[in-house]
């Protein structure tokens, strides 16, 4: 069995993801704000490429029913109901609807992820239950690719020290996995760093940018480890919890 790693998620090939089980981060923000959305109780989160097809898809849907979130240069898009911080996906928020999202680098990553066999959402928020997931997924024998979504198909620290604390535990215990060059690289990262995450999130360009923007309390929420303990599957281009409603 191995765990790759590779870095930005809109450039990701098919033959990186096929067969695979696959784990998409973008923790700052993406992937953490989609937890938070399913963790308050969002029926689902559906990741759509660019602001007019969010648009599209709403009129398609009971409007009351819908939210429209997103990003572009970090800020909320005009005419949205919701940005992209996970402060805003609380319970009287979102309990019940269903979220269109449209960001920069998150959701064109998980959208490149066709051809999978299971593809999970995975941040520090959800993470204790995303690597239980990801264990079991290679104790049954599967590979794991790990998609760091990154920024403008780029390396990104945060996204490689969040994958490098998942790669590092999920072999624990478990004899003769492989490991990409990416994936020795991010548990490095996940080592220099250990709980210091919001330090990771600042020494990132990305983190630094946030907190400029005025975003600098979402690196705390990022950082609030399995404050959020869903698994978000991303199956027929929805995510949804994995749950007593949702079995694999
Ligand atoms: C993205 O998808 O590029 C990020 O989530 C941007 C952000 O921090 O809002």
């Amino acid at each position: 069995m191995r765990i790759d790693v590779v870095f930005g998620g809109a450039a990701l090939t098919p033959s990186e993801v096929q067969g695979r089980v696959v784990a998409v981060i973008d923790v700052l923000r993406a992937s953490t704000s989609i937890a938070a959305a399913l963790a308050n109780g969002a029926r689902a989160v559906i990741p759509l490429e660019s602001p007019d097809d969010a648009v599209t898809r709403a009129k398609t849907l009971e409007r009351s029913d819908v939210l429209l979130a997103g990003e572009r240069k970090m800020l909320p898009i005009p005419g949205f109901d919701l940005g992209n911080s996970p402060r805003e996906f609380t319970r009287e928020v979102v309990e019940g609807k269903t979220v269109l999202i449209t960001t920069t680098n998150g959701t064109p990553a998980i959208a490149n992820t066709q051809g999978a066999r299971d593809v999970v959402i995975a941040s520090y928020v959800n993470y204790t239950a995303v690597l239980a997931m990801l264990r079991a997924a290679l104790r049954g024998g599967a590979d794991i690719t790990v998609v760091c979504a990154g920024r403008d198909k780029q390396f990104a620290l945060e996204d490689a020290g969040c994958a490098g604390r998942y790669v590092s535990n999920v072999v624990k215990r478990l004899a003769g996995i492989e490991l990409n060059d990416a994936a020795q690289a991010c548990s490095l990262i996940d080592r220099k760093y250990g709980d210091q995450i919001v330090r990771l999130f600042e020494a990132s360009e990305h983190g630094r940018a946030l907190r400029d923007a005025g975003f600098g309390e979402d690196l705390t929420a990022c950082a609030a480890v399995d404050s959020y303990p869903v698994i978000p599957l991303y199956q027929d281009r929805q995510i949804t919890k994995l749950g007593p409603d949702r079995e694999r």
